[in-house]
Parts: C-alpha cells; structure tokens; sequence
C-alpha cells in the first residue's frame, strides 16, 4: 500500500508535494520520490526511506514548476531501495509514473517490452507501466495511458506525467487501490487519502475502478479506459468532506495512535447521532444501509467478513447478533473467504467491515458473496472508499481519519455500528421473549458510553503502571470467554502490533488443551471476566493460570470482588458498570491504552509500526 499525491496549479509544485506526502507517510514508508515539470525537463528526487529522508535531499524553494507527482511506498515488488523508489521513467526519460497496487501481468508484460528493445532499471512492477505508456505514447498521454491499462491485470492507482503535455496529470484507477481528485480554485489536486488534501479543498471526488481522470488546472475530464470512446457526460459528483485539516493532525498528542483512542467518545457520538433515537420508542434510521424493514425480517443468515482488527469487530458482532436475534453468523477472514468455496444460503446477507475501505482481501471477499447473490453491506470508516462504492449500502463509522497503523477508533465506531444494526434489524423481527425490553434499555446505555470511555480516559494511571512491567517481558497472554474471547484476541493483536511483544489471545477455556505447557511463574496472562454468564468459569480459568504462578492481570467491572482477591487490586484493570453486550467497547479502551504505553516505554514506532501498513490494498 503506498501514498500517491499530484498537483496541477500555478503554485510551485514541489512544496505542496512534499506536504502532502508527509501526510501520507502512514500509508507507505520505505522509499520515497518526487518529480515536477521544469523548463522542458523534470526535476526527479527519490530515495529509500522515509518522506523526510526525501525532504533532506530536494531544493523546495529552488524548483519553479506548477506540476508534478509524488509518491511515498510500502514495497510489494522489489525491496525498497533508491532504484526501486517511484517515480518510475520510460527508456526516453520523456514521462514519469507512481503507481500504488499490483500489476499481476507485469513479467510478461516486461518480457515482451525487453524484447522491443527497452531497458529496465529496477525490479518493480511500476516501471513496466512506464515503458507501456511509451509504447503507446503517440502525442495523447491519456489515450496511451487508456491503452496500456487495457493491457494490464491487477489492482493499481497510478499518476502519470509527460514532458510534451506539461500541463496535464492523468490519473487512472483499476480495481481497489484509492485515487481522489481534489478540485481547487485555479489548482487540482490528487492524492490516494483525503487527509493530504484536507489543507487544498475539501471538495473530491473518489476515481471509480476503470476511471481515468484528465486533469489540468482549469478543468478535469473523467473517462473510462475500457471505453475511451464514450467520454463522460455529466461532471463528476463532487463531494464534499467535513473533516478539517487539524482533525488530520496530532492536536497535541505525543502520537496519533493516543489522540485517537482519545477520540473515542466522539466517534461513539458521531456514529450514533441521527441514526440511534435518543428515546425508546424511536426507529433506528439507517438509510444509507439501503436495507427495507422486509429485507431485515427476511434475513436467514448473516456474514461478516474483515481483516485483523475489524475482524474481531465481526466476532463480537457474532455474539450479539446470535444472542439478541437469534440469526446464525458465520465470520471468516477475508483472505480466507472465497478460497474456501463459501455457501451463500437463501435470504443471506454480507457484512464487510473495513476501516479503510481499501483492504484488497475484505474487497475480494465481498466480490464473491455478490457474485454468489448476497446483498453485501459494508461498516467502514471512509467515505467514497472501494468498500463503499462496491456495497449495496454502508454504514459509516464516522470516526474521522484514523491516521496511526493501530486501529482503535474506528474499531470501537465499528463495535457501535453492529450494535446499531442489531438495534435496526430487531425491530422488524420477531425476538426471544424479553428481548426487545433488553435492547430497548441497551439504546441508553449505548448513549452513555461516551461518558463511560471518558472516565477510563481520564484514570490512566493504572494502566501506564501495568504497561511499564508488561514492557519487560518476552510474551503475553490475553484470554477471556463469550464476548471477552474476541476482546482477547484484540487485546494481543494491540499489544503485539506496536510493542513487539508475543502475544496470543485464546477462549479461556482452552488454555488446559496447550497452551497452559507455555505458562511458567511471572508470565503475564491478561485475564477478561466481564461476561457475567460465565463469570464464575473466567475466576476459575484464572485459578488454573495462578496455579502455575503466572502474573495475572484482570480485566472486570468496577466493584468487582472475586477475581480483585485473587488477583490483587494492583493488577486490575476496571471497566464501568455496563450491559455485558457493551462492555467490548470499555475493555478496548483498556487495552489499547495497556498497548500504548507498554509500546511507548520500549520507544517503538507507535503510528507507523515496523512492516506494517495502515491499509493492505494487495492480497
Ligand atoms: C489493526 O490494528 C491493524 N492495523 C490491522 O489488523 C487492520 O485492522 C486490518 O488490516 C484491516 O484493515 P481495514 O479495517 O482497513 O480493512
């Protein structure tokens, strides 16, 4: 996954290049370039490493163009090196291309371009696409760039300039990877996020797969590659983003990953305004969903399909949506989905869950419940995302950017949007007795939670103390039962993903069928209990742990008293009082805090952990 920018204007180019690139270096940090139209020539930097190692070496007040691209990368072909870095050029140095995805046909392609005589310099994909654009170069950048992505198979978004049409950026996108045109005053921009435009307009229009995007100054023209012929009628919908350019900043914190985590409340909020009644006896609206009252009391079983995080978003959303209607869910992964020849049922609908919009593996996954007649609704956080233009409807997250690698807001706006769909599918379905009592009374406790997050916010200290003694050690457990399973899980992805510590989560009850061989005196072991249903079985499953005397530090209730004797109050960490079905949304709180500071005392990479991205848009 990397980060594309592009800017067509009567500024110089290159200072708004680099700041856009800066605030991109989440999607991509291993190598980084630039180059901008000048006097006939391009001005071309690139280097391995980081956006900032790229800073050192241009001339940002020396180099007078109005346009150029740029480019930040997280390798998929080549190893990330200076000859590897994009900008790429073809053998007459006449066009330069950054490309963010995959060229699935890039070897043959590269065979028969060698063949015709073309020289290559690096081992990526990127650079084939340059020598294909020469080949097809014939005085039209955009009518060669239509022909070369006929001949190309894969997922990629990419910019392309050419010396001889210096006032023209083409911009193309095919399948998943992200392209937004961001229309200014005199100046169009580009870039592969919103955030890098947020500083230039808030007014964009997200490429659709097979788009190609003409872009000057005054004017940009869309067509479609695969039929050049029939150019767009109508101007492309523009949209408009409410998100500041500040909300794309740190405000203050040390990183993005705190500032987010304490944007938590205001996620919740903002997810749940306007669709959550603030009374009981309101209907839940979600229109966007596109769901009909008889879809929802049609509906025989439901999939959920995500990555990572958002895949344990889907398994506490099993939980809930088995416990409170009775509906069978089937959760998978989505690299694993369509490779296991899924059966789509009668009356089945699809749930992806993405943060990013953009996970080729989620995308594929939805593409395949739709081919076998699913209706495939998506949670996501970003809007115009591959993930919400693919869905039959979407529910957004409304967590703002999450710019930091580790999710935690949108992955708590994520919990609260299945909670929303539970709330909307059950009021036109028949419930278990008492059922529908029970949500009712859950819609105000769902309102309260921002108040509940804010109190674990503001009473950290426990939680950095435990984070410094996990941070001396070589491993972690994490284990819980019913809704605190999926929370395990969670907790040791958090903890593992930006401290480097091993960590595992597992049920609780299967520690004694393995695991428990690992357990050895002063291993910590993360202990979840509040699940009340199975309260009793989570102490006892502590007791096997203490019995070979790990360290255990318990997850629970405020005014908890079993598992706080066994323990010690020193290694608790409380939650506030709440519905069972809402404790997932405090007990992530508490992780992702025991994560942040367990990373910050070892001095990690916390926003950009090492061999990560934000957004895996690449099988
Ligand atoms: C979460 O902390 C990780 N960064 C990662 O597991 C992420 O949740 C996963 O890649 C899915 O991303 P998505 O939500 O953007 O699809």
């Amino acid at each position: 996954m990397c980060g594309i920018v592009g800017y067509v204007g009567e500024k110089k180019a290159l200072p708004i290049l680099m700041d856009k690139l800066e605030m991109l270096t989440y999607r991509g940090y291993d190598s980084a370039g630039v180059a901008v139209s000048e006097n006939g020539h391009f001005y071309l930097k690139k280097t391995k490493g980081r956006v900032s190692d790229l800073e050192a070496i241009v001339d940002r007040d020396g180099v007078s163009g109005t346009v150029g691209l740029g480019h930040t990368r997280w390798a998929t072909h080549g190893e990330p090196s200076t000859p590897n870095a994009h900008p790429h050029t073809d053998c007459t140095e006449k066009l330069v291309v950054v490309q963010n995805g995959i060229v699935e046909n890039f070897w043959e392609l590269k065979q028969d371009l060698m063949g015709k005589g073309h020289h290559f310099h690096s081992e990526t994909d990127t650079e084939v696409i340059a020598h294909l654009i020469e080949e097809y170069y014939d005085g039209n950048i955009t009518t060669a760039v239509n022909l070369a992505m006929q001949q190309m198979h894969g997922s990629m978004a990419l910019l392309v300039l050419h010396k001889d049409e210096q006032d023209t950026l083409v911009a193309a996108k095919m399948d998943s990877p992200p392209l937004i045109v961001g229309f200014g005053r005199g100046e169009n921009h580009v870039a592969s996020d919103i955030p890098a435009l947020l500083r230039y307009t808030n007014r964009i229009y997200p490429l659709e797969d097979g788009e190609v995007a003409t872009i000057r100054r005054d004017k940009v023209i869309i067509t479609n590659y695969r039929e050049p012929e029939t150019p767009r009628l109508s101007p492309p919908k523009v949209m408009v983003i409410n998100w500041s350019p500040e909300v794309a900043k740190k405000d203050g914190y040390e990183h993005f990953m705190l500032k987010e985590i304490h944007e938590q409340p205001t996620t919740v909020n903002d997810t749940l305004r306007g669709r959550l009644p603030e009374t009981a006896d309101g209907m839940v609206e979600i229109p966007d969903l596109n769901l009909t009252a008889e879809e929802a009391q049609r509906i025989e079983r439901l999939t959920l399909v995500a990555c990572g995080t958002a895949y344990h978003a889907c398994l506490v959303g099993k939980y809930l949506i088995e416990q409170a209607l009775r509906i069978p869910v089937t959760v998978d992964v989505g690299s694993e989905y369509r490779y296991r020849a899924p059966l789509i049922g009668r009356n089945e609908v699809m749930v992806a869950i993405s943060q990013s919009g953009e996970t080729a593996d989620t995308i594929a996954s939805m593409r395949e419940g739709m081919e076998q007649g699913a209706k495939v609704v998506a949670i996501t956080n970003v809007l115009g995302s591959s993930v919400a233009r693919l869905a039959d409807g979407v529910l957004y997250t409304r967590a703002g950017p999450e710019m930091a690698v580790a999710s935690t807001k949108a992955f708590v706006g994520q919990l609260v949007g299945l909670h929303l769909l539970t709330q909307f599918l059950a009021q036109h379905r028949e419930l278990p007795a008492g059922m529908r009592e029970r949500l009712l009374k859950m819609r105000e406790e769902l309102w309260r939670l921002p108040a509940l997050i804010e109190r674990i916010l503001a009473e950290s200290r426990p939680v950095q103390r435990l984070a410094k003694a996990i941070s001396q050690q070589e491993a972690c457990f994490f284990i819980g039962r019913n809704l605190d399973e999926p929370m395990a899980r969670e907790g040791a992805l958090k903890l593992k993903e930006i401290s480097y510590i091993h960590s595992q989560g597992y049920a609780a009850g299967e520690l004694k069928h393995g695991t428990l061989a690992l357990l050895a005196p002063n291993v910590p072991v993360v202990a979840l209990a509040t699940q009340r249903a199975v309260y009793d079985k989570s102490v006892s499953n502590v007791q096997e742990v203490l019995a070979r005397h790990a360290w255990v530090i318990g997850v629970a209730h405020e005014g908890d008293e079993r598992l706080t004797d066994l323990v010690g109050r020193e290694n608790m960490l409380t939650i506030p009082q709440s519905d069972d079905w809402l404790a997932p949304v405090l007990t992530a709180v508490q992780l992702q805090l025991l994560s942040y500071y367990t990373a910050l005392e070892l001095g990690r990479d916390i926003d950009q952990p090492r061999n990560l991205a934000k957004s895996v848009t690449v099988e």
